[in-house]
């Protein structure tokens, strides 16, 4: 699909209209749009991106978020359900994350609008760390697995980023972590799990070693935390990844992917109060008066803190526990499915989003198969270094007999690739290593232009 879908079907609103259109009108536009565009995730095709798909689910939240949608929770003293709200998601999540290992209790929070602001935080808390402790130029030792929002924080801030190579099992190589600090190192990384390849990094390692060097460490659950942390319970073998661990200063998971709340939410949790104050802004002396905020957002909408609350107290650990129990079940026989096929192999050892590749003996292309698998409308995320695929498990994807569609689809785009040896992948032009860093930038850059455009007249 273009990206200007609807400039035949719809008039192209170029100028301010001078008077407004029914509301009826509208909705029915609205709902045109948004029912087709939902409609390849009801079949459960997709990867990643809609988490719960539950459409009861939806339908409380949006009843919840509509009694605060207009809210603006910078005014706490006309919204004080939103203190509520907010305390008792991070306690929750705290609680998830075993905030209640570390002694005395300190394990505290903030509400962030996704798992990008999530990310970037930390990393400004880690340089003023560094600052207290006489670091001007402070650096941060990560895998190059990890998110590229620790990228884009440390750009913002001026912070000097170290990637650290993965192993063979596609986590981070500590020894690879170990050579890449020094005296101006504020903090690690690692992901529970990372995005490419969903796995866990070895974060009870990173932790002794940001133990022994006296340094932070942010575990980026984002992604994984909210379905990761029901795993040990639900009998799977996922190491521990939380605040049980002593090095473990700061954990992010977003409520808005696994948590099952709407778009623009994620928890961010601090081993103590002292890390959590160095995010926190406070403007005296301005004539506006005295301006705090506990981020970077400044207005925020009420309606969104009180539908991740909802969506949270609804399921309680039992909902939850019962959708991440399905999701585990679901990427083992994904994982089953790839394996069946002797081309391909699955990169690293998954619980919920799996990431696999075509062998070098096989010599195909594996963004030819998935070319083969969007022409059956399956939503796989592409990779690169090395090319590879992933299909991210979600509540939808759980439903009976989409497994089965899903190898039979796969074995037939294995053929498909086979057929095709030597020809380029449609899927794949931008991951297939063809292009330089420059042109790939000037490239991004056109596109992101032009989703902030008007369609051509
Ligand atoms: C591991 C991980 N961290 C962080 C993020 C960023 O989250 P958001 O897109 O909500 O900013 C993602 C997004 O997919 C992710 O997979």
């Amino acid at each position: 699909m273009g990206l200007y879908p609807y400039a035949e079907r719809f008039p192209v609103v170029r100028d301010f209209p001078e008077h407004g259109r029914p509301r009826a009108d509208i909705l029915r536009e609205i709902e045109m749009m948004a029912t087709e565009e939902d409609s390849p995730y009801h079949e459960g095709k997709i990867s990643g991106s809609i988490y719960s798909g539950d459409e009861a689910h939806y339908e409380f939240l949006n009843e919840v978020f509509g009694h605060y949608s207009h809210a603006n929770v910078l005014q706490r003293d006309m919204y004080p359900s939103a203190t509520r709200f907010e305390g008792e998601i991070i306690a929750m999540t705290a609680d998830m994350m075993h905030g209640s290992a570390v002694e005395g209790g300190t394990v505290c929070g903030v509400l962030t609008s996704g798992g990008t602001e999530s990310l970037m935080n930390p990393l400004l808390v880690y340089r003023e760390w560094g600052r207290e402790r006489g670091i001007t130029n402070p650096n941060i030792v990560m895998p190059v697995s990890a998110h590229p929002a620790f990228n884009k924080g440390a750009h913002y801030f001026g912070i000097e980023l170290r990637r650290a190579t993965l192993t063979d099992a596609y986590v981070a190589d500590m020894e690879s972590v170990a050579s890449l600090i020094d005296e101006n190192t504020v903090a690690l990384i690692g992901s529970a799990g990372t995005y490419p390849h969903g796995l866990i990094d070895p974060i009870a390692e990173l932790s002794a070693l940001a133990l022994e060097r006296s340094i932070n460490l942010h575990v980026d659950g984002c992604l994984g935390g909210f379905v990761l942390a029901w795993g040990e319970d639900l009998g799977y073998p996922v190491p521990v990844f939380d605040f049980r661990l002593p090095g473990v200063t700061s954990m992010s998971a977003d409520t808005h992917k696994y948590g099952f709340g709407l778009k623009g939410s994620s928890v961010l949790l601090y081993r103590t109060p002292e890390l959590r104050r160095l995010q926190y802004f406070i403007q005296p002396g301005w004539p506006g008066g005295l301006y705090t905020s506990p981020g970077m957002s400044g207005s925020r909408s009420g309606g969104i803190i009180a539908a991740a609350w909802a969506s949270m107290v609804s399921l309680g650990r039992e909902g939850y526990l019962a959708i991440a129990g399905d999701i585990f079940r679901t990427a083992a026989e994904l994982v089953q499915a790839v394996q069946a096929l002797p081309e391909l192999t699955v990169l690293g050892e998954p619980f919920f989003n799996v990431a696999f590749t075509t062998t070098a003996e096989s010599g195909l292309d594996i963004y030819l198969v998935n070319d083969y698998m969007a022409s059956k409308r399956w939503r796989l995320n592409g990779l690169q270094l090395p090319p590879a695929v992933h299909f991210c498990v979600t509540r939808p994807n759980t439903q009976p007999g989409v497994v089965e569609r899903f190898a039979a689809d796969l074995a037939d785009g294995v053929a498909y690739a086979r057929e095709r040896v030597g020809t380029a992948a449609r899927s794949g032009a931008l991951y297939a290593g063809t292009m330089t860093d420059q042109q790939a930038e000037a490239g991004m850059a056109w596109w992101l232009d032009a989703t902030q455009a008007l369609p051509p007249a």
